[in-house]
């Protein structure tokens, strides 16, 4: 994903794309760590509109509380400043806002209270994070030979950068085995998520989708099962055996990036007839009139620019 951009805000202010620099000794850097949210914009037709940003806002302030990060600004400062970065780049198609909380320079070791923290807030442009061809035709997914991080030594609900490096290489190994995407288990041998994306089954006309034992609280999930509620569907938060993936009439991802992306393909098994589910079409038809502005019912999510 190339990433061009104007402007970024940063520590409070408006900056040049090529200022928006760090220390090499930056705290973390080395230690790993820091504090991020993934946000979209979506091109409605009242201008661009983003989607839950008080919730997503509230998951980095919940995120830098978990790792004891002491963030310098606000909610409302932080809502304020994403709005003017879209606003400062004069960005007309759908966007991704990267709000992140880190550490700079100026002290090394483990202990990182006494490292200054700080703010930036990227904005760029986005199209499919998974791929056009992957909303419509569905992507492969492999099981990972890697467990999702155990809750006795992380905390998934922070959607913290250390927690990446496991999705890093479970992504890595997936790509380099011919697959588009990873699939990671918990320590029981349930699914816990994908790298960057929650779980959906479809069964027997009931949609399944793992609690968040072992898994970041996912916006999108919650926005799906909202939706999917609304429309009469069943749904059901129950820990899903891999069995019982490969065996589902139908299979996506959620997630800010990924959206609702069809899986037609677990580890060689294809799942229903290998294209996108009848259900999975409804829902992401749904989604995108949700983000789009296009449901009244779902209006309070959205803040226009
Ligand atoms: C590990 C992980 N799980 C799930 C998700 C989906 O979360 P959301 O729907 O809030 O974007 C993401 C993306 O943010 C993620 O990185």
């Amino acid at each position: 994903m190339k990433v061009s951009a104007q402007k970024i805000w940063f520590d409070g202010k408006m900056v040049d794309f090529k200022d928006a620099n760090v220390h090499v000794l930056s705290h973390s850097l080395h230690y790993g760590n820091a504090v991020f949210e993934g946000t979209r914009a979506y091109k409605s037709d009242k201008g661009l509109a983003i989607f839950r940003l008080q919730d997503h806002t509230k998951r980095l302030l919940e995120s830098a509380k978990i790792t004891l990060l002491k963030c310098p600004f606000s909610k409302e400062e932080l809502e304020k400043a994403q709005i003017d970065v879209i606003k400062a780049n004069e960005f007309k198609n759908n966007t991704y806002l990267r709000p992140l909380i880190f550490l700079g320079d100026g002290e090394m070791g483990v202990y990182h209270l006494k490292s200054p923290v700080r703010v930036a807030i990227a904005a760029w442009e986005i199209g499919a994070y998974l791929g056009e061809e992957g909303l419509e035709k569905g992507i492969k997914v492999k099981i990972s030979s890697l467990i999702r991080n155990s809750a006795k030594s992380s905390m998934n609900k922070a959607k913290a950068s250390a927690n990446y490096l496991n999705s890093q290489i479970a992504k890595a190994e997936a790509i380099d085995a011919g697959y588009e995407e990873a699939l990671m288990l918990d320590e029981e041998g349930f699914i816990a998520e994908g790298t960057g994306e929650c779980f959906f089954i479809v069964k027997n006309g009931v949609l399944i989708t793992p609690p968040n034992d072992f898994s970041l609280k996912s916006i999108t999930q919650d926005t799906v099962i909202q939706i999917a509620e609304d429309l009469g569907l069943k749904v059901l938060r129950q820990r899903i055996s891999r069995d019982e993936a490969f065996t589902a009439d139908e299979a996506f991802f959620t997630g800010t990036a990924a959206e609702i992306t069809p899986i037609n393909n677990i580890d060689t098994r294809v799942i229903g007839n290998g294209l996108r589910g009848e259900l999975t079409k409804l829902l992401q038809n749904a989604y995108f009139d949700v983000v789009y502005g296009r449901n009244a019912k779902f209006a309070s999510m959205l803040t226009y620019i």
